[in-house]
């Protein structure tokens, strides 16, 4: 049996790397007597590499091979990923990706696709990197009606967030160290904006509550905004500032998911969570809590989800896997103000004291948190918990405050 491999990136060459490091094992495992790489597609040259004699430009020459039965795409971007995807499985290929974008957006027809031409769509490293994530929600916790799924979803802001809470590093810094080490996209306006997290989210939450989640029903911010003077604050409270992804059941067969910077308590499993690692919590009626941690992002962990699910192709070539992956429906997200919060907000009073009073006031249960003794005129408070449209509207009526920065707070 015969793969090829689309895009040459960093992902793609650790696919290679892999692939051929650890040939012997991952034949047997395969359970095929032979299984050899046979093109690897890019439009650039690579004059020096190793495998030189088998790049190819010409994408037509993996689509029109027979013996090519598994076909990797780590080629990133929706164009022209899908519609190279869309041709290989109708051609009969089965199709590994890594792309979360064209995952997130076209899952579900990919998916139907597959099931109608009796092939395979995997797509393990589209989350998570090299945490087994995918197969763990789909099959090992198949029993289970998952309530609730979150997580730290993005390697190169958990990056950045942890060189500004441990090294005081400045985020443009921060950012470019992460770039440096390859963890970041092509454009990191995708990670640090949050709509790399947006689309791992909305493939946990097709795949956990069974309808397509599409990019756009989620509300979606980044990190972008957050402040060494947030870092500090969060910190005198006893948490840390991370960017998590979540979706959670809502009464009546709905979902609520969203995408922004969360303040989260220290003794949070996800609080440790450092670096370029992910972690995913998945709340289940059975299991109860179960969090997933390992290398969210990087050539080798990604390749070694994305080799297994080759290994998986390749195993189960006369085998549909199915994903309980359903068509999206009108109004299935709901709009997040409904969900219950508390919120740290970052405000600046000519009159502290008595912007403090207004606070204790409206929110009885606040927490106040005092900077450093030569800050006169900043504070910063933890809300009530209240849905964020209540708790917004009651922020908007306290006066002489300058709110600098909300962010909310999570309770796992
Ligand atoms: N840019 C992504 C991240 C790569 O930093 O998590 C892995 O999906």
């Amino acid at each position: 049996m015969y793969i090829a491999v689309m895009g040459y990136g960093t992902v793609g060459s650790g696919v290679v790397e892999v692939f051929l490091k650890n040939h012997e094992s991952i034949v047997k495992r395969s359970s095929q007597s032979e299984l050899e790489l046979k093109y690897i597609l890019d439009l650039r040259d690579f004059p020096d590499d190793p495998n030189k004699d088998i790049f190819i430009k010409d994408f037509n020459i993996i689509l029109n091979d027979d013996d090519v039965k598994i076909v990797v795409e780590t080629m990133g971007g929706l164009h022209p990923a899908f519609e190279f995807v869309s041709a290989l499985l109708k051609a009969g290929k089965s199709v590994v990706s890594s792309n979360k974008e064209l995952v997130a957006a076209k899952g579900y027809e990919l998916l139907t696709l597959a099931e109608e031409n009796n092939v395979n769509f995997l797509f393990e490293a589209s989350v998570g990197g090299g945490i087994p994530i995918i197969r763990p929600i789909t099959q090992c916790l198949a029993a289970n009606e998952i309530d609730e799924i979150a997580g730290i979803l993005n390697g190169t802001t958990n990056f950045i967030l942890t060189m500004m809470i441990e090294k005081n590093m400045s985020f443009e810094d921060a950012l470019k160290l992460a770039q440096e080490n390859g963890y970041a996209e092509k454009d990191p306006t995708a990670d640090i904006e949050g709509y790399d997290a947006c689309r791992k989210i909305c493939i946990l939450a097709s795949l956990c509550f069974g309808k397509h989640v599409y990019p756009d029903s989620v509300h979606t911010e980044g990190i972008s905004k957050i402040t060494l003077s947030d870092v500090e604050y969060v910190n005198r409270l006893g948490g840390v500032i991370k960017l998590i992804g979540r979706a959670k059941r809502v009464p009546g067969r709905k979902i609520a998911a969203i995408v922004s910077p969360c303040v989260v308590m220290a003794h949070s499993q996800l609080a440790n969570v450092s670096d370029v690692f992910n972690a995913i919590l998945v709340r289940g009626d059975a299991i109860g809590d179960v969090v997933f941690y390992g290398r969210g992002a990087g050539k080798l962990p990604t390749a070694s989800a994305v080799v297994a699910d080759v290994i998986d192709c390749a195993k189960h070539a006369k085998r549909k896997k199915l994903f309980g992956w359903g068509e999206s429906e009108p109004n299935y997200v709901i709009d997040y103000k409904q969900l219950e919060t508390s919120l740290y907000v970052r405000a600046e009073a000519g009159d502290r004291d008595a912007a403090i009073g207004q606070v204790e006031s409206v929110f009885p249960n606040a927490k106040i948190i005092l900077p450093d003794s030569s800050v006169k005129n900043e504070f910063a408070f933890v809300t009530d918990v209240e849905t964020e449209a209540a708790l917004n509207e009651k922020l908007g009526g306290i006066e002489n405050i300058s709110v600098q920065s909300v962010i909310r707070v999570t309770d796992y």
